[in-house]
């Protein structure tokens, strides 16, 4: 068994579409980013490639690379779920968050679990999506911000 975490943050913007898992959220604000600046793909995908020791995003996918500007982020995610499986392992879970002062996220669980299962080739089970606010406090509470984190379960495949 191996286990990986990961972590994004990017800041909040105008004018920008609000991108989680790969959903697009109904929201007066977006995230800045090279990207697409999908957080919580970020998050997953990080904690993927370290479970494997398979270095970061950033090392996969650089943000100076022109190749990646305005990328979608379920192409990394799938990526990295693809080369964790060629180095021999099965996803067993994720878990992760989302801190997000606000619009409310509860009632878009479901389709995000059901983006991010559908993108790394996993069922709809294995994957948990839970939703903070930051309380008001720091970059995140004042809005300036959001953060995603992650935690993924890898098993190596028996042969
Ligand atoms: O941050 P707090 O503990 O107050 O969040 C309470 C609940 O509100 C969370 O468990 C989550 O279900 C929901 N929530 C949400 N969208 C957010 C933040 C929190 O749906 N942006
Ligand atoms: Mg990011």
């Amino acid at each position: 068994m191996r286990i990986g975490q990961g972590w994004d943050v990017h800041r909040i913007i105008a004018g920008r579409p609000l991108i989680l898992g790969g959903v697009t959220i109904p929201s007066d604000f977006g995230l800045d980013g090279h990207s697409d600046a999908d957080i919580l793909s970020h998050a997953i995908t990080d904690a993927l490639l370290g479970a494997a020791a398979l270095g970061d995003i950033g090392m996969h996918f650089p943000d100076t690379d022109p190749q990646w500007k305005g990328a979608g982020s379920a192409q990394f995610l799938a990526f990295a779920a693809w080369l964790v499986r060629d180095k021999g392992y099965e996803i067993v879970n994720v878990d992760s968050t989302v801190i997000l002062q606000r619009p409310k996220l509860k009632d878009f669980r479901i389709p995000i679990r059901e983006a991010i299962a559908k993108t790394m080739s996993i069922e709809v089970e294995c994957v948990s999506v839970k939703f903070k606010t930051a309380e008001r406090v720091g970059p995140v509470g004042e809005g300036k911000s959001a953060e995603a984190q992650a935690i993924v379960m890898l098993e190596k495949r028996v042969i």
